[in-house]
């Protein structure tokens, strides 16, 4: 089991009652073998000695820009580049607030923006603050920024009162910590590309050809298989959702022609691929420079074949894995293995649009993953991010 030993952990510590149980994180942290830095907000220090701090994580407190005695830069740029994790435990309302907002007024804050790994957010106050609009909105948008939330629990908060908004015990956010760093490390070393969203085919500057594709299904193989330590390259072509894991590598590229290029360059170099993205299937034979005039004639746009992406990367696979989709809305099975065959692929994810919450746009999708040895699993309709570790499951048994 892989634990926290070793890990750069730096703990942000903000001004709530809920402080005391940070010193004991802080303990139980350094206990597990991390290495732990600690920076406080100013208020933070009114509720627990800098002196506390420094000597549970048996490193200097942060708490401003500069050293006031001798003006050396405490510089949050290096602070976020050293750390594994980053962990604002308690987080109150106004903290998480600045952070959701983006401001930048202290050096937890700075240190939050500039930071690169993962981050853990641990609220604590009361529970009318925590229940209102304006905070539940802030964390969710934390949420979407791909930052971790630790739930708070119920009982009794500092003010009597009895309610959801106690820190979770630091036990258990020592937990969650060691039960992402376990999961994070299946794919370490592992580099995998995923295509994702549909793509987009010029007919004039103002018009162009493209599908329903929302790239969710994509992005959510890509986070996840960025979750279990995979260098991930999301080669991202017209999506509605936020690429929110800061690991992703993203490089956009909106045409068929486009993709096929960015996918040949950057296959070579990685040990799979999953082939999300619909891609055009056609495309206006000639980009017309200026806007096409209308008549009274109809329209008849001459289309030609773009590249088969998944089949190029088939002839060029060598020992590398090939993951393929199959969207398909008759004869399901026979085309998926069809396609399976075609392009070379180790295995297929059909979906049919026939299935209820399958396919374009849902946040929910059925599939069946069917190998190139003949056997097949059939999955129940699940949350597009739910199968995202089925599929993720999958790679690993070929990869592993
Ligand atoms: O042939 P079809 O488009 O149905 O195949 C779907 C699979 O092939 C998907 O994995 C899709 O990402 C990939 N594909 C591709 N390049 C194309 C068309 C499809 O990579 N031009």
């Amino acid at each position: 089991m892989v634990s926290l030993n070793g890990k750069n952990i730096v703990v942000g510590v903000t001004g709530s009652i809920a402080v005391f149980k940070a010193a004991i994180l802080v303990r139980l942290l350094t206990g597990e073998g991390a290495n732990v830095k600690v920076v406080m907000t100013p208020l933070a220090k009114e509720f627990i000695t800098p002196l506390t701090m420094a000597t549970v994580s048996k490193n200097p407190i942060l708490v401003d820009f500069f050293n006031p005695e001798n003006g050396e830069w405490n510089s949050h740029v290096s602070l976020g580049e050293w750390a594994d994790a980053y962990l604002i435990a308690p987080a109150t309302a106004n903290t998480i607030a600045k952070m959701a907002g983006g401001i930048a007024d202290n050096l937890l804050l700075t240190t939050y923006l500039s930071a690169k790994c993962p981050v853990f957010i641990a609220p604590a106050m009361d529970l009318d603050m925590y229940a209102h609009t304006a905070t539940q909105d802030n964390i969710a948008r934390l949420k979407t920024y791909g930052n971790h939330i630790i739930e708070p629990g119920v009982g009794e908060l500092a003010s009597g009162l009895v309610g959801k908004g106690r820190m979770a015990e630091p036990v258990d956010i020592v937990g969650y910590l060691n039960e992402y760093f376990c999961k994070c490390t299946t794919l370490t070393g592992k580099k995998i590309m995923v295509t994702a969203g549909g793509t987009i085919e010029a007919i004039d500057p103002v018009r162009f050809i493209s599908n329903h594709s929302s790239g969710k299904m994509g992005v959510a193989i890509a986070e996840e298989l960025a979750s279990r330590g995979a260098e991930v390259t999301l080669i991202k072509g017209n999506i509605t959702v936020p690429v929110t894991d800061r690991r992703i590598k993203i490089i956009e590229a909106l045409s068929a022609e486009g993709m096929y290029k960015a996918c040949t360059e950057i296959f070579p170099n990685t040990d799979a691929a999953v082939m999300c993205a619909a891609v055009a299937d056609y495309t206006p034979s000639e980009v017309s420079g200026e806007k096409i005039k209308k008549d009274e004639s109809n329209w008849l746009l001459p289309l030609k074949r773009t590249k088969d992406i998944a089949g190029e990367l088939g002839k060029l696979k060598q020992g590398r894995l090939l993951v393929g989709f199959a969207l398909e809305t008759t004869d399901e099975d026979r085309n998926a293995l069809r396609k399976l065959k075609e392009k070379n692929l180790d295995f297929i994810l059909l979906n049919s649009l026939r299935d209820e919450g399958a396919g374009f746009g849902h946040d929910t999708n059925k599939i069946a993953i069917l190998h190139q040895n003949g056997s097949r699993q059939d999955y129940p309709v699940a949350a597009k991010k739910d199968l995202a570790k089925n599929i993720a499951d999958t790679i690993e048994n070929y990869l592993l």
